[in-house]
């Protein structure tokens, strides 16, 4: 496609350079992206057997942490993986939606590296560190909001929802909290109680924590108009959740795990003048909308709403492991000092990283890629579908390039058809794609690619897409039972 900016310019050598040589390499680098293509293939040796690891793997780790695909990585290197066996897979899925920039954005690599040769830990608890502080300052000036805000930063997505929970709690002197179906908060016992979706999440894991509660979600597709979704929450005030003891509403503003569905503006809109009604805290989920994926920093901007709190991690810091809860500075501030942290909260190395991978999204347009990308991607896979008979393809959406297909068996009874997802994901492994699948039943195919990938990059994999997709309709998907 011709249609999309310019993809990932940076070179490990680039940060040498002075801003304006950058400017200029990054142009000439637009014309020869970075990305390896197929005309410019990348050798990496076998150096492992993926069968003797899953072997090992099988023995020695906790059958509760699945993997998506059976191989083990050897390198990675933007949106492109090479398996211990030598094999190359183009990386649709982005660590789970983590790597908008790419694996190893020579930025980031950069900047983690000289951070580890300064101080790799202190604890902020104990020595402070300037990272933590130019990392805050920084989420503060991006959040949506024409008002004080301040940040906290914990390690891991669950943990910022939790830290986002405690802090409305601590805030409003309320419990309660609201959530939506479909819902992905975390796999800890107070987000696993948050989150809407039992199978694999929480099956046989409760009971969970107290006071929280579920509205539906609006998803036309499915039934439920905005105005149904805002009619059951109304009801939930009047059965079981009393407003003034409900400290939260928190919502993701474009469903991840639940089928990348995006929230209408007007949900935003209608939830923050009831929370404003009744003194709740508004929060919105970003760890998988999040930086840049739907082409904004935060999904919820599409609203023109602002959030008191916003969660956010995974894309923040381009493949180091750091989140964070963003807001107003008052509700930031209600706990007491030592009520928020953790021993390795804002870690140095990921702060330095994620100070790179905003660096990197400013100054490389991914915002626009992000866009142009989300559009492209709804054109072409709608043509993909057309060209393949029977079309099975139910639903091509997204916000940005937070994009998903959600695949049925037929249209007239438009039952979700999971085990063709399935087939589709095995097949395109086999020649070389990775992608994942999401959705309360399994049928939607979300696409998480590095915005810094190259056109030719996706051109392949949208070829392999097709591909996979043909002959797993045409063979009946005899990848389902896999
Ligand atoms: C919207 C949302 N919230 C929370 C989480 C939990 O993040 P983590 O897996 O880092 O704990 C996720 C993870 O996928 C997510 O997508």
């Amino acid at each position: 496609m011709t249609t999309t900016k310019k993809p990932r310019a940076a070179k490990a050598t680039s940060q040498a350079k002075k801003p304006a040589q950058r400017k200029s390499a990054a142009k000439a680098e637009a014309a020869a992206p970075r990305a390896a293509t197929a005309s410019t293939p990348v050798q990496v040796a076998a150096t492992g057997d993926n069968a003797a690891l899953l072997a090992r793997r099988q023995a020695a780790v906790a059958r509760g942490v699945a993997s998506a695909a059976p191989v083990f990585a050897a390198r990675a290197e933007n949106a492109e993986l090479w398996d211990v066996e030598g094999k190359r897979y183009i990386d649709f899925a982005g660590g789970i939606a983590v790597l908008n920039t790419g694996h190893r954005h020579p930025r980031v690599i950069e900047a983690a590296k000289a951070q580890e040769d300064l101080y790799t830990h202190t604890s902020f608890q104990v020595v402070q560190y300037e990272p933590y502080v130019a990392l805050a300052e920084k989420l503060n000036a991006l959040a949506p909001g024409d008002f004080a805000k301040k940040s906290l930063l914990v390690t891991t997505g669950a943990e910022a929802v939790e830290n986002a929970v405690k802090i409305a709690r601590v805030a409003t002197g309320r419990p309660g909290v609201i959530a939506f179906n479909g819902g992905y908060h975390g796999r800890t016992l107070l987000t696993l109680g948050m989150t809407g979706k039992i199978n694999p999440y929480k099956k046989d894991a409760g009971p969970f924590p107290s006071d929280i509660f579920r509205a539906p979600f609006p998803d036309v597709r499915n039934g439920v108009t905005v105005e149904d979704s805002l009619k059951a929450l109304e009801m939930l005030f009047l059965t079981d959740a009393q407003p003034d003891r409900v400290a939260a509403i928190i919502l993701e503003p474009v469903l991840g795990e639940g089928g990348y569905l995006p929230v209408p503006p007007e949900m935003w809109q209608a939830l923050r003048a009831i929370c404003d009604k009744h003194g709740i805290l508004l929060i919105s989920d970003e760890i998988q909308a999040g930086f840049g994926r739907t082409g904004t920093w935060f999904a919820i901007e599409h609203s023109g709403v602002a959030p008191d709190l916003i969660t956010c991690a995974k894309s923040m810091a381009g493949g180091y492991p750091i989140a964070g809860v963003i807001g107003r500075a008052d509700v930031m501030d209600a706990m007491e000092p030592g009520g928020l942290g953790g021993t390795y909260g804002g870690n140095p190395v990921a702060c330095a990283a994620a100070l790179a991978a905003i660096e990197a999204i400013e100054t490389e347009g991914l915002l626009a890629r992000s866009t142009a990308l989300g559009e492209m991607f709804k054109a072409r896979f709608a043509e993909i579908g057309a060209r393949t008979a029977p079309y099975r393809m139910w639903d091509i959406r997204g916000l940005g390039a937070m994009i998903a297909v959600e695949f049925v068996t037929d249209f007239d009874s438009a039952t979700p058809d999971a085990a063709l997802t399935k087939a589709v994901i095995a097949k395109a492994l086999e020649k070389g794609l990775i992608l994942l699948g999401c959705g309360m039943h399994g049928n939607v195919l979300r696409i998480m690619v590095p915005l810094t990938a190259s056109d030719a990059i996706i051109d392949e994999a949208l070829a392999i897409f097709e591909a996979a997709l043909a002959e797993a309709i045409a063979t009946g998907h005899p990848g389902a039972a896999q």
